[in-house]
């Protein structure tokens, strides 16, 4: 599948659309459609229904060291500036970008690569923004060649001096780098860093004591709240507080339609547990997370745990594994990030408690500022945790499975989208587009259609409608031939059709078609609710 071809549908029959559409749209923002939003709230409520409110605290899961609970909140968006001082967002969240002074266009400094070339005596370090690998060694060719003034049928005056590399792996010394949009060398400027929070003001005043920022991350609501949560509830470690809701990143490339947005969902959850139990909390939960998405229909062969290498770890955790989909728009062989299950230690909860913290060797202290006083300043608060059978007062630590709700609903877009050739009404065969949802996740889960519009096939179709209407996402449609009606169900991944013909008149069944064989059976009409809630369900 070709993304441009799932892209269209998307808009064609209301996935997805660029914001603000009408005023030329709006980089790295994207609305969600009649279709997309049932679809996205479809993989949201599957989330929390599988990871909270289905989970049973008494038994002990498959795969888990024992029983745990599992519980839920809704924090705001904007919080106090010093969450984010704290847990490190204000002054290590940031990318490096470099601008370039003739293009006037600015760059994250490693996402530009480029290969040192010599063409008629001159050498050049000549960078590319490409993101594929063959796209980026035609692009750094096609410049090289420009740069020093050769055509084509000389390719081979040029001498390649080394691999593709990052621009990163250069002194800043930049004066031989030809940008990836320039003509002339030496344009780009030194890595500056850019803070990826959105910043607002609270209040009317506007000056930087009113600065507050939209928040990076959801969990950062769920460390704060965590004495809140056991306060309020009965809740014993080990537990898991869940949160949904919109994240912000200013990203500096936003792209691959929905990938990389700079206003976007999560579904996160942080699991506190014991110490001494969290390596084992931690791949119950990247095995359960992975699980996951393969149970709602992503294909195995396109889907990967990977484990990060220690170098790749933050300073703080002592384990992360991703979970990744080859998507389309990436090249062969290479995945994008769905979720991330992190162990992170005590890092976020003794950072809320004591301040801002850094590695010393093996230990993690508060950072210091020149006048030797904490950096940031933690709450103070003791967000400990007392157990009292074992009297043991500890800091609990944290294993944190958490996903985009954005990124997994471009996923199971990607996963659905299929092709195949079927009869039409004249028995030709023909091209189908059908999005083939997990029936869970489906947007509009039956269509109930008259075969036309006259001889009370209109009344009955309707009678059916408003029995399922009453449990179930269903569509109602008497316009246009059937085999249209079809077609525009499949393009929208409608698992059921059910139609009402002459023989509904005289014995009382209806059709239903399976969106995926297209076979097609009778059942009574009375039945039709019973039939479709077991199909939905898989009973
Ligand atoms: N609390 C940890 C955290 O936020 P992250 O890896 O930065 O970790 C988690 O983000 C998930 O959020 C990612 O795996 C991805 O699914 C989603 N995500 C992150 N940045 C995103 C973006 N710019 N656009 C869409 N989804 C994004």
């Amino acid at each position: 599948m070709e993304m441009e071809q799932l892209v269209a549908l998307c808009k064609r029959r209301g996935f997805l659309f660029q914001s603000s559409e009408i005023y030329g749209g709006l980089n790295g923002f994207w609305d969600y459609g009649p279709m997309g939003v049932e679809l996205k709230r479809n993989i949201r409520d599957a989330w929390w229904h599988d990871m909270v409110t289905s989970h049973n605290e008494l038994d002990i899961s498959p795969g888990a060291p024992s029983t745990y609970e599992m519980t839920g909140l809704d924090c705001t968006i904007i919080m106090h500036p010093q969450v984010w001082k704290c847990s490190g967002h204000y002054d290590l969240f940031h990318d490096f970008m470099i601008d370039c002074r003739e293009s006037k266009r600015r760059y994250r400094y490693d996402q530009v690569n480029g290969r040192w070339v010599e063409g008629k005596g001159k050498r050049a370090f000549v960078t590319t923004g490409a993101v594929s690998d063959e796209e980026r060694q035609e692009d750094v060719q096609r410049k090289a060649l420009k740069l020093f003034g050769l055509r084509a049928k000389h390719v081979d005056q040029l001498q390649w001096d080394g691999p593709m590399v990052s621009l990163t792996t250069l002194d800043d010394d930049f004066a031989e780098v030809l940008g990836p949009d320039a003509k002339t060398l030496g344009t780009l400027t030194e890595p500056r860093e850019f803070n990826l929070m959105f910043k607002t003001y609270i209040g009317a005043l506007g000056g930087e004591e009113s600065v507050a920022f939209l928040r990076p991350e959801t969990a950062q609501g769920i460390f704060v709240n965590f004495k809140n949560v056991l306060d309020s509830t009965r809740v014993k470690l080990p537990f898991g507080i869940a949160q949904v809701g919109k994240s912000f990143r200013n990203e500096i490339t936003p792209r691959n339609f929905t990938f990389r947005s700079r206003e976007f969902e999560q579904m996160e959850i942080e699991f506190f547990c014991h110490p001494d139990s969290s390596p084992d909390w931690y791949t119950y939960w990247r095995d359960r997370r992975y699980q996951w998405y393969l149970d709602l229909g992503l294909a195995r062969e396109r889907l990967q745990l990977r484990d990060h290498d220690p170098e790749e770890l933050s300073h703080y955790s002592c384990g992360t594994a991703d979970i990744e989909y080859a998507f389309p728009f990436m090249a062969a062989g290479e995945f994008g990030e769905l979720e991330g299950i992190a162990h992170r230690g005590d890092f976020d909860l003794r950072s809320h408690m004591e301040g801002k913290l850094v590695r010393q060797g093996d230990e993690l202290v508060v950072e210091e500022g020149e006048d030797g006083k904490p950096r940031h300043r933690g709450s103070g608060r003791d967000l400990q945790y007392y157990d009292d059978q074992t009297k043991e007062r500890f800091t609990p630590h944290v294993i944190e499975p958490s996903a985009g709700a954005d990124r997994a609903t471009l996923a199971f877009l990607c996963e659905a989208y299929q092709e195949d050739e079927v009869p039409n009404e004249k028995g030709k065969l023909t091209k189908r587009v059908y999005m083939k949802f997990h029936p869970r996740l489906a947007p509009v889960k039956a269509a109930v259609f008259p075969l036309v519009r006259k001889d009370g096939m209109p009344e009955v179709a309707k009678e059916i409608y408003g029995q399922l209407k009453t449990q179930h996402n269903v569509f109602y449609d008497e316009k246009g031939a059937v085999g249209r009606r079809y077609r525009r169900q499949d393009e929208i991944g409608t698992p059921f059709c059910i139609t009402v013909d002459g023989q509904t008149l005289t014995d009382g069944t209806v059709t239903i078609r399976d969106r995926d064989t297209l076979e097609q059976w009778r059942i009574k009409k009375e039945d039709c609710l019973a039939e479709l809630t077991k199909r939905l369900t898989g009973g």
